[in-house]
Order: structure tokens, then sequence, then C-alpha cells
């Protein structure tokens, strides 16, 4: 059988479907570990043994020394997290020699993170419900080009002092004359960020001949998704989604990997549904049936914000949708172990829509609030799964669930997970094969 050398990892949901999980198993078998758009808006969570990892913008594969962990061009870097997050993860014995990042990633500055606030909160139609972290805002000034810094930018500190003169001015006036804040002061930021950067300019590098030398030695190379197939600005619940594509197609654009040298994607997505912020969620239960999902084993609080996470059941209209948009060739199914205590579970098949019956993802906010799910019934199993170590010796129950996702999705599933530890996973098939 041949040897696959690269496997995406894609969130099919709304993101926190367990990408972090699955990412930090296959790096056992990894040489490098690539992030390829969003920024600290991610919270993956890696738990080995009785240890538990928060990474927001560290690739999942730092726990095993000698990975080398890529921050990719699509990826806006907040130097203050990432120093605070490398440093907490030195503090635990981790190392962090391997981290690189990509010299045209873009900055994520102090006004970003107040203009995120700032403009949430003047928004007449609603929030979006972001992470505040200042993602919107930097993908912006990336894609305006005038106001953008990058890496490159940063850490050559002329470089760096005239470009933020000129922008922190512009940005200023819009804080000031907008929305009546007394503005940011150069000096400051200048001192801070120049620190940052003389701290970080080793690491920063031509991320894109990195990994293709990589690929080109036949190493082994993740690309690890954060967010969800659903929070993609092109392809999600438009405009409740993020501002970049954690889509697989966002791999190219964002690491400068060329689609023919991607072999596997594997889309991760929960055995139900959940999503953080605004937004419309066809199949979210009701708050006061909320609890059986989201306490207990589910745990549903964001790891970013903290925010309790909505939830509801699997929706295959999704499932297929984010398929299809991917390109997925293969499943991992996470947390199955959560509805081991349901009697029924139920799967929305399709939505009906004003007597008609919708089996595409509607583009239409309007038509997607109108829609309601159709509802299959299967019989729970009422067992413990998180001990479980083979797909045989799941009951017959959740391995008729399992078959149902997989065909209404239209992929097979080689991973599930059963619990939130690297061990409590049952491989089917090696995503390396
Ligand atoms: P990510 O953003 O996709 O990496 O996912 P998050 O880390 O935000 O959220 C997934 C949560 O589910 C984390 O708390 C994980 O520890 C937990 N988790 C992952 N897989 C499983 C599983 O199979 N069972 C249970 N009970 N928890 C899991
Ligand atoms: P991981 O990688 C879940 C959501 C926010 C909000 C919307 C826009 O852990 O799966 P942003 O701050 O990006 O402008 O917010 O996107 N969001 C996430 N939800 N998991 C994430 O990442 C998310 N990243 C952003 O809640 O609804
Ligand atoms: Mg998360």
């Amino acid at each position: 059988m041949a040897v696959v050398k690269t496997v995406v990892v894609v969130g099919l949901q709304w993101g926190d479907e367990g990408k972090g999980k699955v990412t930090d198993l296959l790096a056992s078998e990894a040489q490098m570990v690539v992030r390829y758009q969003g920024g600290n808006n991610a919270g993956h969570t890696v738990v080995v043994g009785d240890q538990e990892f928060k990474l927001h913008l560290i690739p999942s594969g730092i726990l095993y020394p000698g990975t080398l962990c890529v921050l990719g061009n699509g990826v806006v870097i907040d130097p203050k997290v990432l120093l605070a997050e490398m440093e907490e993860l030195a503090a635990r014995g981790i190392d962090v020699s391997g981290i690189r990042i990509s010299d045209r990633a873009h900055v994520i500055l102090p006004y970003h993170p107040l203009l995120d606030r700032l403009e949430e909160d003047s928004r007449p139609a609603g929030k979006i419900g972001t992470t505040g972290r200042g993602i919107g805002p930097a993908y912006v000034d990336k894609y305006n080009r005038y106001d953008a810094i990058r890496m490159v930018d940063l850490v050559q500190p002329e470089v760096f002092k005239d470009r933020l003169a000129m922008v922190l001015e512009r940005k200023n006036r819009l804080l000031r004359e907008f929305y009546h804040h007394s503005g940011l002061d150069f000096q400051a930021i200048f001192d801070e960020y120049s620190a940052y950067a003389q701290r970080l300019r080793d690491r920063v590098v031509d991320t894109a001949s990195l990994v293709n030398a990589a690929i080109d030695r036949q190493e082994r190379v993740l690309f690890e998704g954060a967010q969800g197939s659903l929070l993609d600005v092109d392809h999600g619940t438009f405009p409740f989604v993020s501002s970049s594509n954690p889509g697989a197609a966002g791999v190219c654009a964002g690491t400068g990997v060329g689609p023919t040298k991607i072999r596997k994607v594997l889309g991760v997505i929960k055995a139900y549904s959940t999503r953080v912020g605004e937004g419309p969620f066809p199949t979210e239960l009701p708050e006061q049936e909320v609890s059986l999902l989201r306490d207990g084993r589910g745990r549903e609080y964001g790891v970013t914000t903290g925010r309790p996470r909505r939830c509801g059941w699997f929706d295959a209209v999704i499932s297929r949708y984010s398929v299809m948009i991917n390109g997925v060739n293969s499943l991992a199914v996470m947390k199955l172990d959560v509805l081991d205590h349901f009697t029924t579970i139920r799967i929305c098949t399709a939505y009906r829509y004003r007597g008609e019956l919708v089996k595409t993802f509607p583009s239409s906010l309007k038509m997607l609030a109108e829609c309601e799910p159709v509802y299959e019934e299967l019989p729970g199993w009422r067992r413990d799964t998180s001990s479980i170590k083979h797909y045989e010796d799941l009951p017959k129950e959740a391995r008729a669930y399992l078959d149902r996702i997989s065909e209404l999705s239209g992929a097979p599933v080689d991973l599930v997970s059963v619990g939130w530890r690297r061990d409590e996973t049952i491989v089917r098939r090696n995503v390396w094969e």
C-alpha cells in the first residue's frame, strides 16, 4: 500500500470538532505540522495522560520533540500571544525549538483586537460573536493592503518604525473620529513589539520553501486546520463566519504548497453538532435540553473564550456539503462517547423548506432560518464506549450510527474518538496509508 505523505486535518462543522486531538495523534508519525490560516481565535485541546494542553497559535504537533511546527503565510500572528504560549509550553518542559514562522504572515497589532471589540459593539443588526482577538481586522488590513504589517516588516526595525507610524496615524484617526476612543501610543507599541520581534527574528523564514523541501524529501507533512468549514468566509454561514478559508483549499494559499501535492483530506466531525458565537444552526437543541451534550463528558465550553457552546444533533446536510467542498476522503468521527447514555439518537438527513425537501446547504440565511430539520431516529447503545480500542468491539448500534454517518456524508470513517485522551481513539485505517 502506498504511503501518504501529506494529510490535511480539516474541521467539517463550526470549529471545535477535535482537530487538536487528531493532529496530535497523527503528528506522532509526521516530521512537520503546519497551520495555514486563522490565528489565536483557535483553541485546540490535546490531552496526554492527565496533562491537558490548550493551543491557540502553535501547531498541535509541538508535543513531539524534533517535529517542525510551522505557522504558514495564511496565519495572522499576534506576537505577544505566540511568545506567551511558547513560554507556557517551555515552562511545562515542552521543546519549542521547532517553531518556524512565515515571513509573509500578517501581524496582529494592538489596534486589531481593539477594533474587533469596538466594531462588534457598534453593529446595528447584532453581533457576529467574534472571539475578540483581532482576526477580522487583521485580515481586512491584509486584503486592503495599504495598512498591513507582515512578519518580514516587523523584524526589520527601520521598516517596522516607518510602517507603524503611518498605519497608527490612520488607525488613531479612525479610533478617535468614529469610535470616540483616545487612540494608541506609537512609542509604547513600537518598543513592546520591537522587543517581540527581536525574540522571534531567528524563526521568521520563507516557510513555503521549507514545507515544499520537506515534501520533496518525502517527509510526512500534516496541515492542521483551525475553525471549521461552516466558518469559511466563502463557504460558511456568511456573515457569521471567520475572515479566512479554514477549508482544505486554504492550505495552498496559506502555505505556498500546490494542490497536486495534497494527498489526503481528513475531515474531523463531531458525532453531534456545536457552535460558539452567533449565526444559524438548524439542528440546535433548546437551552433546556442542551446540557445532555454540553455537560458531563461533552464539556462543551469554548477553549479560547470560555463561552458555553450551543449544541444539537448531527446534521448530514452539513457533513455532505463539507465533504464536497473540501474533497474529504477520510473521516474522523469525534466524541462518540458523549452519546453513550442516549436511548435514541437523531440524525438530520435533509431540511424541509416550505413543504419541499432540501438536501444541499442553502446560501440564504433567510431560507436557512425557515428550514426545519428532517430527522431519522437510531437506537442508542447505552454502554460506555470510552475504553474500546477496536471498531468491532463497539456496540452494534454504535457501528450502525457510524455507518449511517459515513453513508450520508459520502466518505469512510477511518478514525473514531471515544474520549479526550490521545489513546482513547479507535484507528480503523491508518490515515498515513
Ligand atoms: P478543536 O478546536 O477542533 O481542536 O477542538 P477543541 O479542543 O476546541 O474542542 C474539542 C473538545 O473535545 C476538547 O475539550 C477535547 O479535549 C474534547 N475531545 C476531543 N475528542 C473527544 C472525544 O472523543 N470524547 C470526548 N468526550 N471529548 C473529546
Ligand atoms: P477552533 O480552531 C469555534 C467563531 C467565533 C465567531 C466567528 C468569528 O478552535 O475550531 P473570529 O474571532 O474568528 O472573527 O470569530 O468564528 N470561531 C470559532 N468557533 N472554534 C474556533 O476555532 C473558532 N474560531 C472562530 O466564535 O462565531
Ligand atoms: Mg477549538
